[in-house]
């Protein structure tokens, strides 16, 4: 493990937090719970049939609950909920009956329930399936309109980028197009995940574009601008530039040049892309040629923490997510 996940593991120990793993009969989801529960990093809450779980765990897993949808006397209570949240939206008593039965629901309305801090689920499902009952039963926090997801890029020892090596990347996972309105949604959450996950004390955040300070003209550059423009109007607690292209933004020889008085000189440690694909492919060169370690997605912007694994997820990956989680609650 890395220096930035082992804070992350240690923090996450002193908050004690439960986190509900929909998930609960997949191998890698109990070994990680085998984990979690020996370092004492959160409680956990096990969803499906508790005689698989134990047959798969060899044995009785001391210290963790385990809960079966189909059987739970609060199952009735959670399908009421659920109707109750969704009646307006088209919800009926018999849909909210079998929804809640899966895991992923079940799961969501615990955490709206307030029975379990946070969630982490996705070794078996899509992103889509894991956000949807969360975008649905958990909503967004006040002040905020738009999930999205962030990831932390851990440097390699020596790098001159972000602050101490950590760097945070948004987003990189949700919003395929997101609007002026969402891109400032984004950035604010970014700064929220990069204060309370990466411990960033001081953040500097570049709203990305292929042009610096009206270089170029198109509307994909306007969208940047005004979404700068918006930050400026709500008086945002943290330092800003844009529209800026990369190098403005990371590098302070280039930004004497493009962008002189820019207030984050050349060290932005937050990165806000214009879009998904600018996000998903820019995480993504900065992990493989740069060998960042990269940790998300991590969701943002939700009123509780719901995180969402890769299926190509191992042990490891599991107990950092739920770390993770366990600091977003
Ligand atoms: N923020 C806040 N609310 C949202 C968001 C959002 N980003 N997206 C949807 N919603 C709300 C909708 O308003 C709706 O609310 P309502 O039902 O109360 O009116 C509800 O959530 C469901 O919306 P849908 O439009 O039905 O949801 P959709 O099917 O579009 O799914 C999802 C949303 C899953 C987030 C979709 O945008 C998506 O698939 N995004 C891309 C995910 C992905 O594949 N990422 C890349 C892989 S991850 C990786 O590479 C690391």
């Amino acid at each position: 493990m890395s220096v930035f996940m082992d804070a992350v593991l240690a923090e996450a120990k002193k908050r004690g937090k439960t986190v509900v793993l929909p998930e609960g009969e997949e191998i890698r989801i109990i070994e990680a719970t085998q984990k979690i529960v020996a370092g004492q990093i959160a409680k956990v809450i096990l969803l499906g049939d508790p005689a698989v779980i134990e047959e798969k765990a060899g044995g009785k897993l001391e210290g963790v609950t385990i809960i079966d949808p189909k059987t739970s006397s609060k199952t009735a209570d959670y399908a009421n909920l659920l109707y109750e949240l969704r009646k307006e939206k088209g919800m009926t008593p018999e849909k909210a009956k079998s929804l809640a039965l899966d895991p992923l629901y079940f799961g969501c309305l615990m955490v709206k329930a307030g029975d379990a801090d946070g969630m982490v689920a996705g070794s078996v499902h899509a992103t889509g399936d894991v956000l949807r009952p969360a975008l649905q039963i958990i909503k967004t926090k006040p002040g905020i309109s738009t999930v999205s997801a962030c990831f932390v890029l851990a440097m390699p020892e020596g790098s001159p980028f972000g602050e101490n090596g950590v760097m945070v990347f948004g987003d990189c996972a949700v919003m395929p197009c997101p609007t002026s309105e969402q891109l400032v949604d984004i950035a604010n959450a970014s700064v929220d995940s990069a204060r309370r996950i990466a411990r960033m004390s001081d953040p500097k955040v570049a709203m990305l574009s292929f042009s610096t300070r009206g270089s170029a003209k198109h509307e994909l550059v306007d969208k940047v601008k005004k979404a700068v423009d918006l930050m400026k109007e709500q008086g945002v607690d943290y330092k800003f530039d844009g529209e800026i292209q990369l190098d403005a933004a990371l590098v302070p020889e280039v930004a004497a040049l493009k962008a002189p008085c820019s207030p984050i000189g050349g060290n932005a440690n937050i990165l806000i892309f214009p879009d998904l694909q600018a996000g998903n492919i820019g995480y993504k060169l900065v992990q493989r040629f740069g060998n960042a370690e990269a940790y998300g997605p991590i969701c943002q912007g939700l009123a509780a923490p719901v995180n969402d694994l890769s299926r190509g997820c191992c042990c490891n990956d599991v107990v950092g997510v739920v770390a993770i989680t366990a600091l977003q609650a």
